[in-house]
């Protein structure tokens, strides 16, 4: 017998943290303990694809992710993100008082394919970018109206704020219906700010970013200080560099906060060890070129891996690139390096 088979394909781009979330108020549900904000970049470069596709005809759940079968059972918060697309679809089936053939099409199983177009699992945002374009596409093929935010962040706390484009704040909220991401000025609102990607390494992370967040919860002493006193001010303090434009005011809040987050990870018992020395030569680098010109025209910022994420302005791009490209052979094709160069204004198609 042949079965029809619905499908859609999605695609959602990295983000990159400016404010950090690190660490969970409820690790089931994905509450942060902090809001948090970041730049989600254009569709062109680091992305995930996914297709889903749902048929009378499927047995069981599956996901295939750059090609190789994953393990559907066992994955929690795929789960969630699954439980919670069948009940809204159901919920709004039943408001809409849909025919028998929509909600059969609900009770069906689902098949997965998502590919990344860069290094899975080293700190680019691969969970978030995925998450955001299976949420995204999962949403579609049910017709799903609302916040699909909210799912996304089950899956991964970071693929909340990827379901928008430029500067994006995920509320932390309370619980599971309040915490949800929302952008807070669109991909034009700062055409001159330009993005450089270093791919340090490739390899993938031994201690994933739920179990190095629940350690930093139960040991340390910083973290707490730092969602506390330090997360709120520089909130508002980068809301408004970003609204206003201000470069240097922008790169430093960016900067600390990177270093903060790696030294809540230090301060981790065992600490979490996720930049290389590579990674720590680019941190002195900038310092210096800054140095240099006696202003802030370059910025760093790490997420949990050693690949950098460079921040500077249209005028100041090509000098950094040719400074990065002598340095650390950026763009140079070594297999351990690659760079990309985005322009964070480009609009989502
Ligand atoms: O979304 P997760 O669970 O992979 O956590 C991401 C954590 C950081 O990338 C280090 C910071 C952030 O805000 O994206």
């Amino acid at each position: 017998e042949e079965h029809e088979i619905e499908m859609v394909t999605c695609s959602a781009p990295v983000n990159i943290a400016v404010i950090k979330y690190w660490g969970k108020s409820c690790e089931k549900k994905n509450i942060p303990l902090n809001s948090s904000i970041s730049l989600t970049l254009n569709q062109d470069h680091l992305k995930a694809t996914t297709t889903v596709a749902t048929s009378k005809g499927f047995e069981s759940d599956k996901v295939w992710l750059n090609g190789v079968k994953q393990d559907v059972v066992n994955n929690a918060r795929l789960q969630a993100c699954l439980n919670e697309i069948r009940s809204w679809a159901r919920k709004q089936a039943a408001r809409r008082k849909a025919d028998a053939k929509e909600l059969l099409k609900i009770s069906q199983k689902i098949h997965i394919a998502s590919q990344n177009n860069f290094p899975t699992a080293a700190g680019l945002a691969s969970s978030a970018a995925g998450y955001a374009a299976l949420v995204f596409a999962l949403g579609q093929l049910f017709s799903i109206e609302g916040d699909l935010t909210r799912i996304a962040r089950r899956g991964s706390g970071s693929a909340c704020r990827s379901m928008d484009g430029g500067f994006v704040e995920w509320i932390a909220g309370t619980d599971e219906d309040d915490s949800i991401a929302k952008q807070f000025v669109p991909e034009m609102h700062w055409p001159e700010l330009r993005v450089f990607i270093i791919v340090v390494s490739k390899k993938k992370k031994d201690i994933g970013s739920t179990g190095g967040m629940k350690n930093s919860v139960e040991t340390s002493s910083l973290l707490q200080y730092r969602v506390s006193d330090v997360v709120p001010h520089r909130l508002t303090a980068v809301k408004t560099a970003i609204l206003e434009h201000d470069f240097s005011a922008f790169a430093e809040i960016c900067m600390k906060e990177s270093n903060q987050l790696h030294a809540v990870c230090q301060d981790t018992y065992p600490p979490l060890l996720y930049m290389n020395d590579t990674s720590k030569e680019i941190v002195k680098l900038v310092h210096k070129y800054n140095d240099f010109y006696g202003s802030t025209r370059l910025a760093y910022t790490f997420d949990a891996g050693p690949n950098a994420f460079l921040f500077t302005l249209d005028p100041f791009a090509n000098e950094v690139a040719t400074i990065l490209n002598e340095t650390f052979g950026f763009n140079s094709g070594d297999k351990f390096f690659r760079g990309l160069s985005v322009k964070a204004n480009e609009p989502l198609p």
